[in-house]
């Protein structure tokens, strides 16, 4: 498989949040907002992947893009897109995509710079195989709770986009975060969700930087796979 050679894209310096009014819904912000991810509304797909066609599959929450790119070359049919609300991380993705692809790879890989709490609504009906949302902030405290991306309406929206066999996976290592996904899931009933214990039921071989992360530090994760009702 073909590798890139990161040492060409040097990485910005990471700034570990962006303000907290770009977690919350656009339509939700009272005050008028210079710096805020653009709405999408509805997409060109092909000003963003060389087949001109719709992503199969998404990254929600990209972060600084490993699992993306590493998807995207191993399975160069599928066309992968991350949505990343801190720009510096979307851009830095774009210019790795931008970068690689005179040389024949990631035509399959697209990353915009947007807030999910906006809702999908470029995404076509049940037009999704796979939906990833790995390793979301945790915000542990009660009164930033808010700031999760992981709600009824979230759901609903994962659920209209994936196609009747769909997978919706996650991942995380926050106990609280993953107790509150769970009970999330349970009393929004639109998905059944099972965890992996291992490799061979989770089936995905690429990782993500926050999973590198953990197995580096051996900080247990926990694997979750769901699928609509
Ligand atoms: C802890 S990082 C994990 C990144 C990556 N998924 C991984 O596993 O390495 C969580 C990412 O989700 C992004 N994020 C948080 N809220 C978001 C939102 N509302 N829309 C899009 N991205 C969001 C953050 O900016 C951050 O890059």
């Amino acid at each position: 498989m073909t590798t890139i050679d990161f040492t060409k894209y040097p990485k910005p310096r990471s700034r570990r949040h962006v303000s907290p009014n770009q977690y919350l819904p656009k339509d939700r912000i009272r005050i008028d907002l210079e710096y805020y991810p653009p709405l999408i509304p509805s997409i060109a797909w092909n000003e963003h992947f060389l087949n001109a066609q719709a992503p199969q599959y998404l990254d929600i929450g990209c972060g600084m893009g490993r699992f993306l790119l590493e998807t995207a070359l191993a399975e160069p049919k599928k066309n992968i897109l991350g949505l990343e609300v801190r720009e510096y991380a979307a851009n830095w993705i774009r210019s790795v995509i931008q970068g690689e692809r005179p040389h024949g790879v990631l035509g399959n890989a697209e990353t915009l710079w947007y807030s999910v709490a906006n809702g999908l609504p470029f995404i076509t009906d049940a037009s999704v195989e796979k939906i990833f949302y790995f390793f979301p902030d945790p915000w542990f405290k009660k009164r930033h709770h808010y700031r999760r991306a992981f709600t009824p309406a979230f759901l609903d929206e994962c659920a209209r986009v994936l196609k009747p066999e769909g997978t919706f996976y996650l991942m995380t290592d926050v106990p609280d975060v993953d107790a509150y996904q769970r009970e999330t899931l349970r009393q929004h009933d639109v998905f059944d969700f099972e965890e992996c214990p291992d490799d061979a039921s989770w089936g995905l071989i690429q990782r993500t930087d926050q999973e590198d992360f953990s197995l580096r530090k051996n900080i247990p994760y926990v694997r979750v796979k769901c699928w609509k009702k």
